[in-house]
């Protein structure tokens, strides 16, 4: 089977992107915990209380808790106090490694060295300080699977940057210029696929663990979507990088681009910038998704849903 480090800031889709790689049997080797969504010691909380309510052990690694160079705001009003919503969880029984994330990356790679492969869900501190501390990462991991950035310049944190570069562009740099294979999911494509109100109402009445859980622990967000973000239904950014990491044909549209960051600490802090044009000659460096096939996204989310 496929062995993947998962890294996550997390809330409610980084939750169900780990689920979703259990699902359909990728061993999961590691989850790594970044600075983002929440306050660090919630995202840590909110991983350990996931793998108890799945019935997994899997090691959580605590990791950077602050971008690189820049400061950051956590978003408290976009997933609720817990990143979950409100609701502020612990694990009952579980604790997180003593390892640092960076470590764990770094071992994990050199033991499934050319088949590890890296879920990049949340801002790239700490793969980047990794690569940084072992250069050798850049070989030794397979493909990295970043939800980040937008290919149409509209963002969420900014009008035109997504969070998770927002929040650590310059890691962001680094692993752009690091050679490494990356596949890029954009957050103003996944817009364009959310959870409509016949969607929701299917889940609503799938009546499992699970469609239960996730209607749960996503009702603060939709609202949020729908009503500040002015969107039909709620996006699934973190999910869809995931289920295209499992099955890419689920990518339907891609593009070998030349991507660069603009980290300045200015109006546009974290845009991704594409050449998509070809202006500046540069090889290629990140293989960027422009559609995706929903019918089969959605069939792998209902699927994940009917498990238990
Ligand atoms: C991304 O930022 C976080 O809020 C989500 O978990 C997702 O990874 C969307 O911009
Ligand atoms: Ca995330």
């Amino acid at each position: 089977s496929r062995h993947f480090i998962i890294d996550c800031d997390t809330a409610e889709d980084d939750i169900m992107s780990l689920f979703m790689l259990l699902r359909y049997g990728i061993s999961v080797e590691g989850i790594t915990i970044v600075e983002g969504n929440i306050s660090f010691d919630q995202e840590v909380n909110n991983a350990l209380w996931a793998l108890e309510f799945i019935g997994k052990e899997i090691p959580v690694y605590p990791g950077s808790q602050r971008p690189i160079v820049k400061n950051y705001r956590t978003v408290e009003n976009v997933h609720g106090k817990g990143g979950i919503g409100d609701k502020v969880v612990k694990p009952s029984k579980l604790k997180a490694s003593n390892k640092h994330a960076v470590d764990a990356i770094i071992e994990l790679a050199d033991r499934y060295a050319g088949e590890l492969e890296f879920l990049a869900i949340s801002p790239l501190t700490n793969l980047a300080l990794a690569y940084l501390k072992d250069k050798s990462l850049a070989e030794k991991i397979k493909k990295v699977w970043i939800m980040g950035g937008t290919i149409y310049g509209r963002g969420n944190i900014t009008p035109v940057a997504e969070y998770n570069i927002w929040v650590d562009p310059d890691a962001a740099k680094v692993i752009f210029s690091s050679g490494m294979d990356l596949t890029m999911v954009a957050w103003d494509l996944i817009t364009n696929y959310t959870i409509n109100a016949e969607e929701w109402n299917k889940i609503k009445s799938m009546n499992t663990k699970l469609s239960s859980f996730y209607i749960d622990i996503y009702t603060h967000y939709r609202n949020y979507a729908m009503t500040k973000q002015k969107m039909k239904g709620h996006p699934h950014p973190d999910l869809i990088t995931t289920a295209i990491a499992i099955d890419s044909s689920i990518a339907t549209k891609v593009e070998k681009q030349y991507v660069d960051i603009e980290n300045c600490e200015c109006l546009t802090r974290g845009m991704t910038v594409i050449d998509y044009l070809g202006i500046w000659n540069k090889e290629p460096n990140a293989n960027v998704v422009y559609e995706i096939n929903k019918e089969k996204f959605i069939s792998m989310l209902y699927n994940l849903l009917a498990w238990f």
